[in-house]
């Protein structure tokens, strides 16, 4: 991993957020090959796929097959995302690089999205935290509703502060911002970050953003131009969470790494072979 300012960390959530919203039952091999071509291409951190359980999303129940059916290459994190300490039971026979969990910071999205409140979903990943910390596996925490909850409309960016506080506590690898339903601006991104700054190195923290209004590259610039240089992205833009009405797409990992590239900044990600992943998922998903 580098931390040169010119470098930018992506994650492709594609496998994961990418298909979970998806309707039809996408093959298992279709998942594998994706999560292949995305490491072929030099993503440096694949979110592969969720331990969640699949009567909340039967898209994803086929976690375990997923992981075990991929090759794994070197210089990849393959991360996974579990809810609870169930969850990491299942996904730690699946060995991953990194493992995510997730809070939010609207009430009505955390009860729509895990069936729990805000302080539950700490109650419930607090273990997971110590099993992976014993393990010496990283833990990315995502703070979903981050901008604004399709429940409960704005978000307020102290909020926001407040969860981070109780997270870093906890010892993340990173923190994950999530516009869970794609309502910012450039301008709620630096609210957000203004906010979030005394508590976090804006270096250090991930933004998930998906592109509901076609602001999501527009807001990655702003951050960057604040020092973000961690993201998460999928390819072919897909995404969107089952439990957020009105959450389309991800921020596209192509438009992402073809604007950084052309800005001076550096991925390592091969945009042809992201683009050759996508149009084979898209053509699974479209059949
Ligand atoms: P629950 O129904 O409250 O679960 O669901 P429970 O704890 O009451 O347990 C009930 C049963 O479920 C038990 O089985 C458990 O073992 C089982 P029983 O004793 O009845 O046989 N169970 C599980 N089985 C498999 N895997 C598990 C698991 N946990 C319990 N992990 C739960 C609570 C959190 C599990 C459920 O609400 C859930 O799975 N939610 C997942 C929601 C989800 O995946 N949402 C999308 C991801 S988040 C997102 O997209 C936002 C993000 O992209 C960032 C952004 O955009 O902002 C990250
Ligand atoms: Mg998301």
């Amino acid at each position: 991993m580098s931390d040169a300012a010119d470098r930018v960390w992506i994650t492709d959530v594609g496998p994961r957020d990418g298909l979970q919203n998806e309707s039809t039952p996408v093959p298992t091999a279709a998942k594998i090959n994706l999560v292949d071509a995305l490491s072929a291409a030099g993503l440096p951190d694949i979110e592969a796929t969720a331990f969640v359980r699949a009567s909340w999303v039967p898209q994803l129940a086929d976690a375990s097959e997923v992981m075990h059916g991929i090759t794994r290459r070197q210089g990849t994190l393959y991360t996974v995302l579990v809810p609870n300490e169930r969850g990491l039971d299942r996904a730690m026979e699946a060995n991953p690089d990194k493992v995510a969990v997730f809070t939010a910071a609207s009430e009505t999205f955390a009860q729509r999205n895990t069936n729990a409140s805000i302080d539950e979903t700490f109650d419930r990943f607090a273990p997971v935290f110590e099993r992976c910390s014993a393990a010496g596996l990283p833990v990315r925490a995502y703070v979903s509703t981050a901008i604004a909850c399709p429940y409960e409309g704005a978000v307020a960016p102290g909020a926001v502060v407040r969860l981070i506080e109780r997270l870093v506590d906890l010892g993340p690898c990173e923190i994950d911002l999530g516009d869970t339903i794609g309502a910012a601006g450039p301008e709620d991104i630096d609210a957000l970050l203004d906010a979030v700054g005394g508590t976090v190195e804006l270096s250090e923290l991930v933004l998930h953003l998906h592109d509901t209004g076609g602001r999501a590259l527009a807001c990655a610039q702003r951050a960057i131009e604040r020092g973000v240089r961690r993201f998460d992205a999928a390819c072919g833009g897909l995404g969107g969470c089952p439990f957020a009405p009105g959450a389309p797409g991800n921020l596209s990992t192509s438009s992402l790494v073809r604007h950084c590239e052309a800005t001076g900044l550096h991925t390592g990600i091969d945009v042809d072979a992201v683009d050759t992943a996508a149009r084979a998922i898209r053509s699974v998903l479209n059949s």
